[in-house]
């Protein structure tokens, strides 16, 4: 694992209200999974991303041979998926909640013109991955001067001033977020007032679902992930004071194209990793869309804020 140092603030930019932290204090077996194990390098993950996907764009995949490029393309797509909920964004500031290689802080900046985007992980190896990556446009040529920068921080603690953020995002982090209600109120923190937030990743469908979880899927059993509840957790964003918090279901276009994936590859074919499809049909678990908007006044409800409260409604 890389030598752990302070979170930084992105330039130009104050850091958190209460000053810099140390370095996030990860769970044990995220940091391993992150750091010497470098889950990117897995086969069920290809071109540096670690999502599942979304298979909708790729058409018919009856009886399709699926190449590594389809599973790169079903990876981006899930980005593309998430950022075109934010509109025209053209030259608005992001700020991507659990980066990994900065892939899709790339993608944000190059197909949508979001401008500039912070890309923050809680990992220190990953945020060195992201910058390795991405040398080039961090060192400024061709005019890309300060347009992305990379940041080591714990989504539940930014190192961000109040209302510096248009648009907040984040794709498969949040099962790995201990403490989501701290998240969420970070969120209603640093996007402006109309800033708006979109996330995605798997959930338990219910409270029984998730004691059921890690009986099934070794990731919730060894501590890698935690099963959040999807209707909690949408409560909990807007007890935070987000408000217009609406939860999309995107299972259909997700588990089946990465099964089949994993299906094709030897060394997965008859792995664990095909319990997602099973976890997911017996009604365990569902891939979600979630986006929500920022108070019109800067601050959400703050401490003391109860998870699970508040309306919010389902999209489809
Ligand atoms: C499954 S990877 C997804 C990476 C990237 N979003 C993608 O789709 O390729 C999850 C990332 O979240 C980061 N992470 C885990 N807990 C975090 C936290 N509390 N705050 C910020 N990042 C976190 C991990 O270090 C990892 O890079």
């Amino acid at each position: 694992m890389a030598q752990q140092q302070p979170q930084t603030g992105p330039a130009g930019a104050a850091g958190h209200p209460d000053g810099p932290a140390a370095a996030p204090d990860l769970p044990p077996r995220v940091a391993t999974v992150y750091g010497e194990s470098d889950l990117a390098t897995v086969p069920a993950f290809a071109g540096g991303f670690i999502n599942f996907g979304y298979w909708a764009e790729l058409g018919d995949l009856t009886g399709r041979v699926l190449t590594e490029a389809d599973r790169v393309r079903s990876e981006q797509d899930l980005y593309r998926l998430v950022l075109g909920t934010f509109g025209e964004a053209r030259g608005r500031g992001a700020l991507e909640a659990g980066c990994g290689r900065g892939l899709g802080c790339a993608l944000a900046l190059r197909e949508f013109g979001l401008d500039p985007v912070i890309g923050l992980d809680a990992h220190p190896d990953q945020i060195a991955r992201a910058r390795a990556a991405h040398a080039e446009l961090l060192a400024g040529g061709a005019g890309s001067a300060g347009r992305l920068t990379f940041v080591l921080g714990a989504a539940q603690r930014m190192p961000l001033a109040a209302g510096t953020v248009d648009c907040l995002y984040s794709v498969e982090a949040v099962q790995h977020f201990r403490f989501p209600a701290a998240f969420a109120l970070e969120a209603a923190r640093v996007l402006r007032p109309g800033g708006r937030l979109a996330l995605t990743t798997f959930f338990a469908r219910t409270p029984k679902a998730a004691r059921e979880l890690p009986g099934l899927l070794p990731p919730y059993a060894d501590g890698l992930d935690v099963p959040h509840v999807i209707d909690e957790f949408a409560g909990t964003l807007a007890a935070a004071g987000l408000r217009d918090v609406v939860v999309r279901p995107i299972g259909d276009a997700v588990w089946e194209g990465y099964d089949r994936y994993m299906a094709q590859q030897p060394e997965l074919s008859d792995g664990w990793p095909r319990r997602y499809l099973t976890a997911y049909e017996t009604g365990l678990l569902d891939y979600y869309l979630l986006t929500a908007v920022a108070p019109r006044r800067a601050g959400g409800q703050r401490a003391g804020a109860s998870p699970g409260g508040a309306a919010a409604s389902r999209g489809r």
